[in-house]
């Protein structure tokens, strides 16, 4: 007689070739049924891959082998019940991607990143952290991972780099893997070929929401990237300052031209005003007014909160603290709210539009 018990602890050791996670926590594995000599189950695949199908049926057969030699193992394998032949994204197991664009540098979309994954995860959220701002890496540093390396695994004859974990939140940077001076000297294919490989050879475990921290303006970077995986949505950083939003907006009109198609789901009003610490009433409208509001107009979204210039923000974000970790701080507060929005937002637009296609280009 079969022991149910022994063949769950066999299967658990079988990996989902995607996200590297063992296929009973992945949820891959259904209406297990064990009959005399019979063990019968269904594998629950996120995509049609044939390769993945041939691995995981092979490693499954294999794992029950180790402990029950004689056993006969019958396996269906089924799509899930939502897949759409369309959806041939290489990252199934990530629910939304969130890409955080802004028009130029300097105006805190790593800082508006960082924050907004680490509150996601505050929130019970399963958060990854996509650093693809190629020139100026500054997600390792602003999440204390600085001079981590990722770790490398071989999944079935395959190297995947595993994301580093800070605060809660998976992360891949470019910072891992080049050191920052190297990295100006990349340039197009090969910054393609980075981005490329973060998506595709990385082990992200099953994500509620994969944020990206993309360079600002447009570029290659944004371009490899509506080709590879579709984007459920963007978040626009910009200050309130009127020159800041020709900037925004045609970094904005990129990701929403008709083949492009990627919905704005909310605009971050970064130093919106400064606050000084010891007078955290007065708010001094250094960047003038207006900016966010009048770029949700724009964009037909929503502003998402508007984040004051708080001198504890950038020594969180220097040491690598995330001011989202320290409850009850008033940035705290602000960021948490922005990711609320933004769960809400996006939950909309999942709703009322369709999903979002991966850009073909006409070679
Ligand atoms: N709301 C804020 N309050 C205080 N400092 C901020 C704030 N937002 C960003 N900064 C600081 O401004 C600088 C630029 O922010 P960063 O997030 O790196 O911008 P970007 O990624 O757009 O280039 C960093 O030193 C950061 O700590
Ligand atoms: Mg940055």
């Amino acid at each position: 007689m079969l022991d149910n018990n022994a063949i769950v602890n066999a299967l658990r050791s079988v990996k989902d070739p995607k996200s590297g996670q063992n296929i009973l926590t992945a949820k891959m594995v259904e209406d297990l049924r064990i009959e005399g000599n019979n063990v019968f189950f269904s594998i629950v695949l996120k995509s049609n891959d044939q390769e993945m199908k041939t691995s995981l049926n092979f490693a499954c057969m294999e794992a029950i082998a180790k402990v029950y030699p004689d056993a006969n193992v019958n396996i269906h394998l089924k799509l899930k019940s939502d897949f759409s032949e369309d959806d041939q994204s290489i990252l199934p197991q990530v629910k939304n991607v969130i890409a955080v664009a802004s028009g130029k540098g300097g105006v805190g979309k790593s800082t508006v990143s960082a924050n907004i994954a680490t509150s996601l995860a505050q929130l019970g959220a399963k958060v990854g952290l996509l650093d693809a701002d190629i020139y100026g890496p500054s997600i390792p540093t602003m999440m204390g991972a600085e001079g981590k390396r990722p770790k490398i695994e071989i999944l079935y004859g395959k190297h995947k780099i595993v994301p580093v974990e800070a605060h809660g939140v998976h992360l891949m940077s470019v910072g891992f893997v080049v050191e920052p001076e190297q990295a100006i000297v990349l340039r197009g294919p090969r910054l393609g070929g980075l981005i490329r490989q973060f998506l595709q050879e990385c082990l992200w475990p099953e994500l509620d929401y994969l944020i990206i921290d993309l360079p600002p303006g447009t570029g290659d970077v944004q371009l490899t990237l509506v080709q590879m995986i579709p984007v459920t949505g963007v978040v626009m950083v910009t200050t309130p300052q009127k020159v800041a939003l020709i900037d925004a907006v045609k970094a904005m009109n990129m990701f929403l031209m008709p083949n492009v198609a990627v919905p704005i789901v909310g605009v971050v009003e970064n130093m919106s005003w400064f606050t000084p610490e010891e007078l955290p009433d007065n708010k001094y409208f250094i960047f003038g007014q207006g900016g966010g509001k009048s770029l949700a107009a724009q964009s037909n979204s929503v502003l998402l909160g508007q984040i004051p210039l708080v001198q504890s923000v950038r020594e969180a974000g220097d040491s690598g603290a995330p001011i989202s970790l320290t409850k009850g701080h008033p940035s705290q507060i602000a960021f948490e709210n922005v990711a609320k929005n933004l769960m809400r937002q996006v939950y909309i637009r999942n709703e009322t539009l369709e999903p979002t296609r991966i850009v073909k280009m006409q070679t």
